[in-house]
């Protein structure tokens, strides 16, 4: 079977665009891959964050994967610090990687706007630790969001370049997006939903919280009124639908908001009821987790030891193609 590798960072809570733009996708892709799912800690070093709850995050990270339905039995979940070999590798990665090329990244640029008091090194580096992920398990399909293809684009630029100098030793990944849910915006519609911008649905937001962030939601500003018609095409609720909600629904929205057959605020209604049935259930499995902290550790601590294993052979190979002991 092919091997499949992706990552999140515990920065935060999992919000509906990584759980649409990834972890559902995830879920779905099990059974076709030998998948590989890690909790990239030290990726999240590269901001400022909060080191007493670091813990705390990678652990609700990782039960709110499970909750979602990814399967410790069919897939391994595990902590990137855990397998020291990332870092490693990255670091061999790093003198094959051309700086031009990690000086275009989109996600490096955002970044270093965002944050013009800590560019460091790591946020500049970032994306060869992240070859250094998928490569060190010779994955052949990533699946991510929108806002990572760049990125795996240079895994795939990466695995050339060492290719190239040191012998075919990798192969190049796919990405793998969604086709419905791969750029979830924000409640504004304009800035894509995530953690650092603070204008997102988590995943565990119960029906009330969910309700007050859907309720002022930016729908398509040109309809003012309930009676003027309105244009699915530019609107966030109507994305949203199409992520979330079931096909009739998606056409009933679609034809009804074109002749004002249905205003702004059922459509929102209809879109709290299809996102509470999809979340719900995940939250009622991470209530339960919360009740078993041990057993989310020692899931993840088998997920480190078959990862560990998987990486320490490709370092043996890596060493002896690269010259060293
Ligand atoms: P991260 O933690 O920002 O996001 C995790 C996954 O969620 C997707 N995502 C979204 N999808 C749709 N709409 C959104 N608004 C949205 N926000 C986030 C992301 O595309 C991602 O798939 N660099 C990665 C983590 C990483 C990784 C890897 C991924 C490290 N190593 C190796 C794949 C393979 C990141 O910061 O994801």
């Amino acid at each position: 079977m092919a091997k499949l590798f992706s990552g999140i960072q515990p920065s935060g809570e999992i919000h509906i665009g990584n759980y649409c733009g990834a972890i559902r996708n995830w879920v779905r892709l099990m059974d076709q891959y030998e998948c590989i799912f890690c909790i990239v800690d030290y990726h999240a070093l590269t901001a400022q964050y909060d080191i007493p709850t670091m813990q705390k995050r990678i652990h609700d990270a990782a039960r709110v994967n499970i909750a979602c339905g990814i399967d410790p039995k069919r897939a391994i979940l595990f902590v990137q610090s855990q397998v020291p070999e990332h870092t490693e590798l990255a670091w061999i990665f790093n003198t094959v990687t051309p700086m031009g090329d990690l000086a275009r990244m989109t996600q490096f640029k955002e970044k270093s706007k965002q944050n013009e008091e800590n560019i460091n090194a790591g946020l500049f580096t970032y994306p060869v630790l992240q070859a250094a992920d998928i490569l060190l398990y010779k994955a052949g399909a990533v699946p991510v969001g929108e806002d990572q293809i760049q990125h795996i684009e240079l895994t795939r630029e990466v695995a050339r370049k060492f290719n190239a100098r040191f012998g075919e030793l990798f192969p190049e990944p796919a990405h793998l997006v969604p086709k419905e849910g791969a750029r979830i915006m924000g409640m504004d519609g304009k800035s894509k939903m995530s953690k650092s911008l603070n204008n997102y649905i988590g995943v565990l937001e119960s029906r009330d919280e969910v309700w007050k962030k859907l309720a002022p939601a930016v729908t398509d500003e040109n309809r003012k009124r309930r009676t003027d018609v309105g244009n699915p095409d530019i609107c966030n609720i109507y994305s949203l639908h199409k992520a979330f909600s079931p096909e009739e629904t998606v056409e009933t929205v679609n034809r009804e908001c074109r002749v004002a057959g249905i205003g702004c605020v059922d459509c929102k209604k209809m879109l709290h009821q299809s996102m509470m049935t999809t979340l719900e259930p995940i939250q009622e499995r991470a209530a339960e987790l919360a009740q078993q902290p041990a057993l989310v550790d020692q899931i993840l601590e088998e997920g480190a030891a078959r990862a560990g294993a998987i990486a320490t052979a490709t370092m043996t190979e890596v060493r002896s193609a690269i010259g060293v002991r």
